[in-house]
């Protein structure tokens, strides 16, 4: 059986994640992969209330950041461990990066406190010593979608109605940036950072080559041009 796989995926609002999770998705099932396509905060349908709740009310930085950690937690128990754990590749738009970005970089609410709460809550096994509670679940691999807050709000302006992070000012999403460059800087082994603002069949190339390197997927993709 094939080792599980987890992929998270990032960036600020207005970044492009969405159309290339599609086609990482059909490029790995082309090769015999079984993916499962989630997303944070959600995935199950309790974390799903809680990100309808988190989402669209105004809130405590706090209580915001303990949502996510509880939709966090029940998503990796109810669905990307045992994904994980029947050798499946997990693709998830957003993980704990976006809780230190948004939360932590964004409202600026304290990084040891969220530190705290990602061992808390990804521990992978019930902690029996603190080498036990160390050990926390993380994407095998984080592609970051980088772009200039400027053109992602460009991007932005006009799709549909936003919610209540898609809303935030431009400064709000330069320090949400700045938090993903700390967390890339903390863990650069883990994190491939994606020149969105390149067009979208550069930025897919950018995306398989990094995958391709790190032996998870075979092959380049048949097409270059990326997901239509
Ligand atoms: P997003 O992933 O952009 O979904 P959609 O494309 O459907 O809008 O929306 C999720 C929003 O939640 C996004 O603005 C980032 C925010 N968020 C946090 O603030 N903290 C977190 O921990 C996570 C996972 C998301």
């Amino acid at each position: 059986m094939a080792n599980g796989l987890f992929i998270s995926f990032e960036g600020i609002d207005g970044a492009g994640k969405s159309t290339h999770i599609a086609g990482l998705a059909q490029a790995f099932q082309a090769q015999g992969r079984v993916v499962t396509l989630t997303r944070e905060p959600g995935g199950t349908p309790l974390a799903e209330q809680l990100r309808a709740l988190v989402l669209n009310e105004p809130m405590d930085a706090l209580t915001e950041a303990l949502l996510m950690f509880a939709a966090r937690r029940e998503h990796l128990l109810q669905k990307i461990e045992p994904a994980l754990a029947r050798g499946e590749v997990v693709l998830c738009d957003r993980f704990t990066d976006a809780t230190f970005a948004y939360q932590g970089g964004g409202r600026g609410f304290g990084l040891d406190v969220l530190s705290k709460l990602e061992h808390w809550v990804q521990h992978t096994s019930a902690p029996t010593s603190e080498e036990a509670a160390d050990r926390i679940r993380n994407p095998d691999l984080t592609l970051w979608f980088d772009l200039a807050p400027e053109l992602a709000a460009q991007r932005l302006s006009g799709a549909r109605v936003p919610d209540k992070f898609e809303s935030q000012s431009v400064d709000f999403f330069r320090k949400v940036a700045a938090g993903y460059a700390a967390r890339m800087a903390g863990a650069p082994q883990r994190f491939a950072r994606i020149d969105a603002a390149q067009e979208r069949h550069k930025v897919w190339q950018q995306i398989t080559a990094a995958i391709v390197r790190r032996g998870y997927l075979a092959i380049m993709v048949a097409s270059n041009s990326g997901p239509a």
